[in-house]
């Protein structure tokens, strides 16, 4: 298998992000200012790493300046455990505060340190039928060419199986729902599709929750739609980032920045799920979220 995995605490990791995820439970020291963004994969995480960035930022640099322009936001906001697994963790405490991290992990895997430190935790997630589609389309390219590419009815099985890369996904959201229904002030809960439908209320948002609110003035000179502006996914996929590859998969081998860019939509799984398909995966996600008043 290309990116082998382990059942640990309940969840499907990838061997390389375990090894990542034990030397952050070792040696990870979050600060009070941190942001972690935590999202399962593909399901917003580069689009909310801009967001974050952009908006800690803003008055840092002119905005037709700012390193978004020519930088990746995977390099602007690092994944911690991938950082922690290639032995590369000074790049994560080099950051100057308030940092801007990154992390696929399930929230009873992360260092129980960042639950008991004041840092917050921005959390996206996304409607998994469109997760898949993501999923699929992103693997056929890293793995173009490879013998044993999984069919989409393989990889749709395994994802209602649970049996994916920081699955069960009903699991990785429902640790950070909880956590934030009696948190509210330590993770904010956002979803993919309601993002895309109000952008400006949303990086609104969640400039408040990270601590860094638009004053008046800014909201009248319209920086805030320029923020979003800045994130947006045409203005991200056809910016200089791509000088920057970075994987997550492959630990080693960087991936060409445009596989991050696809569709940016919601609903794409109506080209690619038969209805029985649909309505199974979203039973099963429905029978697994129920009783927690999450809805899909
Ligand atoms: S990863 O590999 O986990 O970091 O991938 P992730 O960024 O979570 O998910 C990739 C999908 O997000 C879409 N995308 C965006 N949507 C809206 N706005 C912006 N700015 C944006 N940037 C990336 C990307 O196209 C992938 O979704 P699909 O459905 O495949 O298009």
């Amino acid at each position: 298998h290309f990116n082998p995995m382990l059942l640990y605490k309940g969840f499907w990791i990838p061997k390389f992000m375990l090894q990542g995820a034990l030397a952050m439970e070792q040696r990870f020291k979050p600060r009070p200012t941190d942001i972690i963004l935590v999202s399962f994969p593909k399901s917003g995480t580069t689009w909310l790493k801009a967001m974050i960035f952009a908006t800690l930022t803003r008055t840092s640099y002119p905005l037709d300046q700012h390193p978004l322009h020519t930088h990746n936001p995977h390099q602007c906001v690092p994944f911690i455990e991938r950082e922690f697994a290639t032995g590369r963790s000074q790049i994560i405490e080099a950051i100057p505060s308030p940092r801007a991290m990154s992390s696929h992990l399930p929230f009873s895997i992360l260092p129980k340190t960042i639950a008991d430190s004041d840092c917050r935790i921005v959390y996206v997630w996304r409607d998994p039928k469109d997760v898949l589609v993501s999923l699929w389309h992103f693997t056929e390219k890293i793995m173009g060419g490879a013998d044993k590419i999984p069919t989409f009815e393989q990889l749709y099985d395994s994802l209602c199986q649970g049996v994916n890369g920081f699955g069960p996904i009903w699991n990785h959201v429902l640790g950070y729902w909880e956590e934030s229904k009696r948190r509210p002030e330590k993770i904010i809960f956002l979803k993919y599709e309601n993002i895309l439908q109000e952008p400006v209320k949303h990086a609104k948002q969640l400039a408040h929750f990270i601590g860094c609110p638009y004053s008046e003035a800014e909201e009248s000179q319209g920086v805030v739609e320029q923020i979003v502006e800045l994130c947006s996914f045409q203005k991200l996929k056809n910016s200089d980032g791509n000088k920057s590859g970075i994987s997550f998969a492959v630990p080693d081998q960087d991936i060409s920045y445009s596989y991050l860019f696809r569709k940016g939509e919601a609903g794409d799984w109506k080209n690619h799920l038969t209805r029985e398909m649909a309505e199974r995966l979203d039973t099963i996600i429905e029978e697994k979220i129920k009783g927690f008043g999450l809805k899909i």
